[in-house]
Formats: structure tokens, sequence, C-alpha cells
């Protein structure tokens, strides 16, 4: 199992050294990934997990300010990269071209991007999920190598569901994770992981976790309670 924490714009430093010196004193049978704020990259160096970053320039590098490249990023040890979170898409306007270019570099410097894919409720109330996702999915993976897709990670957030204690059936996940599954598959001959995120918090991580294709979860504002997240980790 793979498991996320998407901090956001959370935490002071203060907040952030206390954070880190608790997930440094356990070792985990999953695989954590730690996604702070990118001011808190260099804060987050344990051997026991993994750091994400939040974000990351479509550029290699040079005069973009306010960026932070895939190479500046690899250099702080970071191994994954969130690539189209639904915050990040609207905040920044962020089109399936830039978000395709945004996983190119991120592969290029080696480090695996977590791809997030999702739709409204509108979408899902007109049936329209599995267009929206698959279109989304075309589009950012375009033009990669059989083996650039076998890096990617898939994080299936349908967006209402994101920060709003709303999660869907176990059904309606393992279905769209399957979809994602065999749509990837038949496109590009090659199998990825897909995670699943949207309000997951320690009790209802307990009925997540029976879904049988799921490979890991993508966890937003539960993954600020440390010691929530290692009591989840135990179970
Ligand atoms: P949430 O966020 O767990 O707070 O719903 C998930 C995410 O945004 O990745």
């Amino acid at each position: 199992m793979l498991i996320v924490l998407n901090h956001k714009m959370n935490l002071t430093k203060e907040e952030v050294v206390a954070y880190e010196k608790i997930i440094r004193e356990k070792t985990y049978d999953d695989t954590l990934v730690v996604c702070p704020s990118i001011a808190y990259l260099p804060y987050f160096q344990g051997e026991n997990y993994k750091l994400g970053s939040q974000i990351v320039s479509q550029y290699d590098g040079g005069s973009h300010t306010g960026e932070v490249s895939a190479k500046q990023l690899r250099s702080l040890n970071v191994s994954h990269c969130l690539v189209g979170h639904s915050e990040t898409r609207k905040d920044h306007n962020e089109t399936e071209l830039e978000l395709n270019k945004k996983i190119k570099v991120l592969l290029k410097n080696g480090i695996i991007p977590i791809l997030c894919i999702g739709e409204t409720q509108e979408e899902r109330d007109q049936n329209k999920a599995e267009d929206v996702l698959t279109r989304d999915l075309r589009n950012c993976l375009r033009e990669l190598s059989k083996e650039e897709i076998s890096k990617v990670i898939v994080a299936y957030e349908p967006i209402w569901a994101i920060g709003s204690g709303n999660v869907p059936s176990n059904e309606t996940i393992e279905q769209t994770v399957s979809m994602i599954k065999t749509f990837i598959e038949e496109q590009y001959q090659e199998s990825v992981k897909v995670l699943y995120g949207g309000s997951i918090n320690k009790h209802n991580y307990t009925i997540l976790k029976t879904i049988f294709n799921v490979d890991g979860f993508l966890i937003g504002g539960f993954g600020l309670d440390v010691q929530g997240i290692q009591e989840m980790l135990e179970i």
C-alpha cells in the first residue's frame, strides 16, 4: 500500500518540525509519502518515509519567477510529485497540455508523478464520469513511452469528495479504479497503480482498505493529524 499525505498550504515551521520528529521515529509497513508545502521540503529528510512535492514547473529551468523545477525537487530528495490536483488546476488554471509537460519533466528527472483525476458531482450525476476521466488520462499521458507510463501513479479523487466528508461507496471506487486500469492497459499495454483520495479519515479507512483493486490512498486534511495517521497505519 502507498499512503500519500498532502499537507496543502497548512502548518507553520514549528508545527512542521514537531510533525517530522514524530513520523521519523517509526518504521512503516506501507510506503509513506509526505507532501508538505514546498517551503518545508528541507525539513523532511528522514529515511523511513518518502518525500513528495505538491507542485512542479512545466519548465526545465531558467527565468520563471515563483516556480520550482523538477531538478531542484530532485536535489531535495523528492521522489514523488502531485500533478493536476483539482485545487492546483483551479488556482493556476492548469491545462491538460501543461500537466502533460509536468509529467514528462518529472519522469526525465527520476520523480514519480501522481496524476490526480476526478469528476465533479454534476458530471457523475449526468453519467459523464468515465468520459471525463478517460479524456483527462489520454491528454495528460500523451506521447509517453510504455516504460514511462509504468512509472506513473494515478490518484482517483472525485472533486465532490475532496474536503467534503462525502466518500463514494466501495462499489463506485472499485468500478472506477477498474475502469482506469483497463483503459490504461488497453491504450498502452501497461499497468499502473491507482490510489483513491477524498475525505479519508481514521474511521472510513478500515472500510476503504477492503477495496481489492486500490493500491493506496491520498489523504489531505486527516494527514495533518500525525498521531491519527500513525494509529491508522497500525490498523
Ligand atoms: P481531503 O483531501 O482528504 O482533505 O479530502 C484530499 C486531497 O485533496 O488530496
